[in-house]
C-alpha cells in the first residue's frame, strides 16, 4: 500500500478525488488536511468530513489548515462550486470529529514518522499548507516521496486570469516555495484536465452506479459542470482533482515531460502564472513531471469501477 496524505479544498472535483482514494485498497490515506481555497476553510473542512461520512470513513483523521494564503488575500470560487463548496446534492452537518492538531503540524509529524520517502503528498488546492510545512520544518523535504498536485497551465492558459490557474493564483508564494523545494513533483495542469471532461453520458454512468456515492457524485457534477460548460462552450466540465489520485493508481494513462516550472509572484498582470519551459529554452533544471496527455476513457472507467465499490 502506498502511504498518502491528501491536502484539499472541497470543491466537487476534490470530493470525487477523495471518494476515489477512499475506495482504492492500493492507497493508505494517513489523513486529510484542508485548506482555504474554493470556499473558506470553515466550509472546506466541513465538506471533507461530509465526504468521509458519505464514504463510510468517519474514522479518517481530518485536519484544518491555513485560513488564508501566505501573502495574498484569500480569493474563493463560489461562482464555480456554489456557496457551500459542494452545491448539488443535499448536505448534512457532519458528526465525525475535526482533529484538533493543525494540518501543517500533522503533515510535519507524519513525514517525520515515515522517513525516507514513504509518504506521497496529494495536493488538490492552493499549496499553502504544504509551503508552511516546508518553511516550518525544512527537514521534511527529504522524507517526501513525491508531491502530486493539480495546478497550473501553459498551452491552455489560465482559468482564473488569462495567465493563472486557480490553485496557483490563490497562493503563488506558496507555489513558489513548493516548486523550488527540490521535492519530486508531478503536475496535473489545465493542459491535462481540460481533456478529462464530464459528459452527459459519463454523469449518467455515475448516477447509474446503484449506490449513494454514485447519486451524490452525479448531483455534484450536474451543478459543478454548469459554469465551465457555459464558459468554454464545451459538452462538459474538466474533472480536475481526481487525476491526482488516478495517477497513483494508473500512471500509464498519463503522458508528460520533465520540465522546469517557475511561478510568477511579482507581476500584477501574470501573478500565479506557471512559467513552463516545455521546449527547454532556458536551460533551467527540470523540477517537475508536467502532464499533458491522458487516456480519458480509462480515467473515467477507473472512476466508475472504484466508486461502484461503495455499498449503501
Ligand atoms: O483550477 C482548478 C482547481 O481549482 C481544482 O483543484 C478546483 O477544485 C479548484 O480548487
Ligand atoms: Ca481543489
Amino acid at each position: 500500500m502506498r502511504k498518502i496524505v491528501i491536502d484539499t479544498d472541497p470543491g466537487q472535483d476534490d470530493a470525487v478525488a477523495l471518494l476515489l482514494a477512499l475506495a482504492s485498497p492500493e492507497l493508505d490515506v494517513l489523513g486529510i488536511t484542508t485548506v482555504a481555497g474554493n470556499v473558506p476553510l470553515a466550509l472546506t473542512q466541513r465538506n471533507a468530513r461530509i465526504v468521509c461520512e458519505l464514504a463510510g470513513r468517519s474514522d479518517m483523521p481530518v485536519f484544518a489548515g491555513a485560513t488564508h494564503p501566505m501573502v495574498r488575500p484569500l480569493v474563493t470560487a463560489e461562482y464555480v462550486h456554489g456557496k457551500t463548496g459542494l452545491n448539488g446534492p443535499e448536505l448534512w452537518d457532519p458528526t465525525m470529529p475535526l482533529r484538533k492538531e493543525h494540518a501543517v503540524d500533522f503533515i510535519i509529524k507524519t513525514l517525520r514518522l515515515n522517513r525516507d520517502g514513504a509518504v506521497t503528498l496529494c495536493v488538490l488546492g492552493p499549496l499553502t499548507n504544504i509551503a508552511l510545512a516546508l518553511i516550518k520544518a525544512p527537514d521534511i523535504a527529504a522524507h517526501i516521496r513525491e508531491i502530486v498536485l493539480m495546478g497550473g497551465g501553459c498551452f491552455e492558459g489560465g482559468n482564473t486570469t488569462p495567465a493563472a490557474e486557480f490553485n496557483i493564483y490563490v497562493d503563488p508564494h506558496a507555489a513558489k516555495v513548493v516548486f523550488q523545494s527540490g521535492v519530486p513533483l508531478v503536475v496535473m495542469p489545465l493542459d491535462l484536465t481540460h481533456k478529462a471532461l464530464t459528459t452527459r453520458e459519463r454523469v449518467a454512468r455515475f448516477a447509474g452506479l446503484g449506490n449513494k456515492v454514485g447519486t451524490f457524485t452525479a448531483e455534484m457534477l450536474d451543478f459543478f459542470e454548469r459554469f465551465d460548460k457555459e464558459k468554454y462552450g464545451s459538452e462538459g466540465a474538466p474533472l480536475h482533482d481526481p487525476n491526482v489520485i488516478a495517477y497513483l493508481l494508473k500512471p500509464e494513462i498519463y503522458r508528460g515531460r520533465e520540465v522546469n516550472i517557475e511561478i510568477e509572484t511579482e507581476s500584477d498582470l501574470c501573478l500565479g502564472m506557471t512559467v513552463v519551459d516545455w521546449w527547454r529554452v532556458t536551460g533551467r533544471k527540470a523540477n517537475a513531471l508536467y502532464m499533458r496527455g491522458i487516456d480519458d476513457n480509462a480515467f473515467f472507467e477507473l472512476l466508475f469501477e472504484r466508486l461502484a465499490r461503495y455499498s449503501d
